[in-house]
């Protein structure tokens, strides 16, 4: 009924600004959180974190901390853990250090955003800013930078159109219209200087790029080195 009155009697700006206020209204705030518990309640735990072999995916994530010098007494916080794919890897290898697992869905982990200043050497956020409007990748940057140690690192995958397999995913999403595209966990691309930049403003020091199309992790028990297939970002906290 509202709907309809709003459509028929008021001008599209007005119109346009009154749907704004009923969205904020129903919550856009927690709006990631609605569009992950979707998508969590829709699928089996595993799939609901991405594609990929749970458990090579994880060592693969674990194998890219361990080529930046993760330490066992490090404090490592995983943003946007999802069911703990790289926690089963990290958790072991942790001797005096401590693990903290994010997650802002419900149907994951509840969110944990109370740490405390310059208190973790290491946030990784895998398959995390893939989905995420730049504006909102760029206030985690500015959160994460708070809460790493001086010279603490926030490692992150996303899709930068370098990546052959970038093309194929943008062309997707762009055969769909924008209800759609928001209707489950969406994928953007973006490229290498976007992020550095945004990262840069954020105030930190880009300190390499692990391509994802390219095998230099190293996974035990498996002969060849291995490729995320999304591209790792390494900053560091001047
Ligand atoms: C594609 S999954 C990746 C999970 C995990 N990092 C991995 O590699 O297995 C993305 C995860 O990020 C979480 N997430 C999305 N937005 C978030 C936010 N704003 N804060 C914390 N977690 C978030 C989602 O709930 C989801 O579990």
């Amino acid at each position: 009924m509202i709907r309809r009155v709003l459509r028929t009697v008021l001008p599209p700006a007005v119109r346009s600004r009154a749907k704004n206020v009923i969205a904020r209204a129903r919550g856009l705030t927690n709006f990631y959180e609605r569009v992950y518990d979707r998508q969590a309640a829709m699928m089996a735990s595993d799939a609901s974190v991405g594609g990929g072999d749970f458990e090579l995916m994880g060592k693969i994530e674990l194998g890219l901390l361990k080529l930046e010098n993760v330490k066992p007494t490090d404090t490592v916080v995983d943003l946007g853990c999802g069911t703990g794919r790289l926690a089963v890897q990290l958790i072991p290898e942790l001797k005096g250090g401590k693990y903290i697992g994010i997650d802002i869905s419900r149907n994951m982990l509840r969110p944990h955003y109370d740490l405390p200043d310059a208190s973790v050497d290491v946030i990784c956020a895998f398959s995390v800013f893939t989905h995420m409007e730049a504006e909102d990748t760029y206030r985690y940057f500015v959160d994460s930078l708070r809460v790493a140690r001086h010279g603490g690192k926030l490692i992150f995958s996303c899709l930068p159109v370098s990546l052959a397999n970038s093309r194929p995913i943008f062309m997707q999403q762009a055969s769909l219209d924008l209800e759609q595209r928001w209707a489950a966990v969406r994928n953007f691309v973006t490229t290498e200087e976007t992020m550095e930049t945004l990262a840069r403003w954020a105030g930190w020091r880009v300190v390499r790029w692990y391509r994802g199309d390219e095998s230099s992790v190293t996974v035990p028990g498996l002969a060849e080195k291995q490729a995320l297939g999304q591209s790792t970002c390494v900053l560091q906290r001047p």
